[in-house]
């Protein structure tokens, strides 16, 4: 099989935007200590803001907002909290207003994934992540709305694009997701006029996360049975760019967006032709053209 002869470079934001943009900025993260959401708590913290992430493993918090301060200079302290429990959001948001005095951005970010096919899959195990990935962002919009609102800021929730097809042993997660996908919808339309934005941030299958790691029995290798457009899987990079994007002032006119962060994987129908081969040389499938090449 032709491999891709183009793999998208990986940016930091830093390079991009200016540094102090998030000056004065305090961003509340759940899933923020660990994977896509702790490198977008740092990325955010690069460009001035302080931060506080939840979780609910609280040693494992600690050392990621020590590191996370350690490497940008900025404050970030680690509550506990399960997003299933709405008591223990409200207490984190009040404890975030009592320690910095403001709330201008949330990243939605806490989930849980494992696969199954339905037919093993109890109601039990589906609940649960429904109740983590979609209650858990109602719960956390509901707790922060109101800090939200007097900083004008803004939520990205992060959800997944398995539910754009059906994706086998996901049917937990796909429900969850577009649930996400929904609630930041209405987000979007409710708190527009009190100055909130909402956008959805859908990451591909990301290199180096847990993720990764369970949908894809620990493979690392970024190239090997998998091409999309740009080549390569998702990097953490790559989806902290675009929170980077979404929370900036470039971003302020979007709102109610869904934005996939997966090197365009959901457009590609290689079921059709051999993939990128085809692409790369047309001559591979010269019998089935028409046009010139
Ligand atoms: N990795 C991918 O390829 C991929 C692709 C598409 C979408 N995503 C999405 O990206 C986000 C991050 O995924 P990741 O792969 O980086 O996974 P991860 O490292 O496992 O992150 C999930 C985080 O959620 C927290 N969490 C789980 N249950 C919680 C609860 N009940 N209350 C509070 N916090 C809870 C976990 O912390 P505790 O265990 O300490 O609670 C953990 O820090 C998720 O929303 C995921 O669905 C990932």
């Amino acid at each position: 099989m032709t491999s891709s002869p183009y793999f998208a470079p990986v940016n930091n934001s830093i390079s991009t935007f200016k540094d102090n943009i998030f000056e004065g900025k305090v961003l509340f993260c759940t899933g923020g200590g660990s994977g896509i959401c702790k490198g977008m708590t740092e990325s955010i913290m690069r460009h001035g803001a302080n931060a506080v992430i939840i979780g609910r493993k609280f040693d494992r918090l600690t050392e990621a907002s020590r590191e996370l301060s350690e490497r940008t200079g900025r404050t970030c302290i680690p509550i506990q909290a399960d997003v299933r429990q709405p008591q223990t959001l409200q207490a984190a948001a009040e404890r975030t207003m009592e320690y910095f005095g403001r709330i201008d951005f949330v990243i939605c970010g806490a989930a849980g994934n494992f696969m199954s096919p339905i037919s093993g899959l109890s109601e039990n195990a589906f609940k649960t992540v429904i109740e983590i990935d979609t209650l858990g962002t109602y719960n956390t919009v509901k707790a922060t709305i109101p800090h939200v609102r007097a900083t004008k800021g803004a939520y990205v929730h992060v959800s997944a694009t398995l539910h754009y097809r059906g994706t086998p042993y996901q049917v937990h997660v796909s429900a969850a997701k577009a649930g996400v996908d929904a609630i930041s919808n209405v987000v979007a339309v409710e708190e527009g006029p009190h100055g909130v934005r909402s956008n959805v941030l859908a990451p591909g299958f990301t290199s180096g996360t847990e993720g990764m790691r369970v949908m894809s029995g620990n493979k690392t290798n970024k190239t090997e049975g998998f091409s999309n457009p740009l080549g390569r899987f998702t990097e953490i990079h790559d989806v902290a760019n675009v929170a980077v994007f979404l929370f900036s002032p470039a971003a302020c006119y979007i709102t109610g967006q869904v934005l996939p962060v997966d090197g365009g994987a959901e457009h590609l129908r290689g079921d059709f032709f051999p993939y990128p081969s085809s692409v790369v040389d047309p001559s591979s499938v010269r019998k089935l053209l028409k046009g010139k090449m």
